[in-house]
């Protein structure tokens, strides 16, 4: 049996349970001073207080009294992508909207073009030094959408590299299908035959693959409306897929509203979402996931978050890493954010990048916390106390990153 022993832990800090936590019970965060974490093939094993046991066939490690949590989960990423789009920069700097670069060809069609290019070995290299980077900011777990190949086979190739990168490198990774992330430009003025193509032809292949556990929808303004949103979702819980959405991104046309109607375990962004969307996700069960490093980049508004937290609906926080929007993998960033843009407390923060991101991504059971039978996923910080990973900026915090009982 391999066994490991984090000892001389200054403050363990975690959430706990296997659900996400809203309104509340989001900063019921335990807090354990002079801990010890044991784990046993790649399980935590015991967690204490005080003098650790004598383990004299597991390897030590000695946390020198700082911080310790558990792993974290990006529950958002467009991972899987060709290309990159610093030229948008400068039309940014020229006014341009998001949505008026898009139309004129560029945002996600753009990176479609680059995608389709590319083979798999090219998407699986770029996106394996994401997944390493992603690491060494503390992010353990994380969700990959595909949604830039936008046509049967190139929407497959990214979920198989996600299949095969989940096999072979350390990070857990959820897949998430997401051909309806735009309408390609090819269908522009057929999107009726495109919606048919997500629903008729993409999911009855993902769903024989057993390739992807959620689907998505970009549901916005000029790209999917809600009743397309509905039909793609609906079609993806036949197909055994959960859904998921993008809402609220830019303008509010009724995603929120969706995601509970349809039992989205997430929604995504909710920038500008009403206190209807939040009704309904509060009733239907849905987590608010929010991405504040995109309002950031974007230069746009910050999702009210204390009004989900108000309504008991669990806020999860996440990186929306991608080549458009988000081009950033650092999660600590989100952390900071989290605190000085969302008002949330280090307590809240720490539960929305830990447990309520597992549960984003239907991994509560199995990550997001630091307890006997969960996976020995943790992170060892240079810091002494939540407070200061919160509150540093721009540095890289971690120290040791340890995944499945084994430092990575
Ligand atoms: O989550 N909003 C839709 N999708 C991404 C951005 C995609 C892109 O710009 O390439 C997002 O922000
Ligand atoms: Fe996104």
């Amino acid at each position: 049996m391999k066994k490991l022993l984090i000892k001389n832990i200054g403050i363990l800090a975690t959430p706990l349970g296997s659900s996400a936590r809203g309104g509340e019970a989001q900063g019921a965060v335990q807090m354990t001073k002079n801990a010890w974490v044991l784990a046993e093939d790649g399980v935590i094993a015991q967690v204490g207080e005080g003098t650790p046991p004598a383990a004299a066939d597991a390897q030590v490690l000695d946390a020198g009294g700082n911080l310790v949590t558990p792993g974290l989960v990006d529950a958002h990423t467009h991972l899987i992508f060709g290309g990159w789009r610093q030229n948008e920069l400068g039309l940014k700097l020229h006014g341009k909207s998001y949505l008026e670069i898009q139309n004129a060809g560029g945002g996600i069609q753009s990176t479609t073009n680059a995608t389709r290019l590319a083979s798999v070995e090219e998407l699986a290299r770029k996106a394996e030094r994401a997944l390493d980077e992603m690491m060494s900011f503390g992010t353990t777990t994380c969700e990959a959408k595909s949604g830039y190949g936008l046509a049967a086979e190139h929407e497959l190739k990214a979920l198989q590299v996600i299949r095969d990168l989940d096999r072979r490198h350390p990070m857990d990774i959820a897949a998430t299908f997401m051909g309806a992330h735009l309408v390609p430009a090819e269908y522009k003025e057929r999107r009726e035959e495109y919606v048919r193509l997500v629903c008729e032809e993409m999911l009855p292949l993902v769903r024989e693959q057993g390739i992807a556990k959620f689907c998505d929808v970009f549901c916005e303004a000029d790209t999917f409306t809600v009743e397309e949103s509905r039909r793609i979702l609906e079609a993806g819980k036949r197909y055994g897929l959960t859904p998921k959405i993008h809402a609220d991104e830019i303008e509010a046309i009724g995603g929120s509203q969706l995601a509970g109607e349809v039992g989205a375990i997430s929604a995504e962004h909710l920038i500008v979402c009403p206190q209807e969307g939040i009704d309904s996700m509060a009733k239907g069960g849905t987590v608010a996931c929010l991405l504040p490093a995109t309002s950031f980049y974007l230069g746009a508004d910050f999702a009210p978050a204390k009004q989900f937290q108000q309504a008991g609906v669990p806020v999860a926080m996440a990186t929306d890493f991608n080549p458009g929007s988000c081009p950033c993998l650092n999660i600590q960033l989100v952390i900071n954010l989290g605190c000085l843009k969302y008002r949330f407390t280090p307590e809240e923060v720490l539960t929305a990048v830990t447990l309520n991101a597992a549960a984003a991504i239907g991994m509560a059971d199995k990550v997001g916390t630091v307890e006997p039978g969960k996976q020995a996923d943790l992170v060892l910080w240079d810091a002494p106390d939540l407070d200061y990973i919160c509150y540093r900026m721009g540095s890289n915090l971690v120290r040791q990153v340890i995944k499945k009982g084994s430092p990575v």
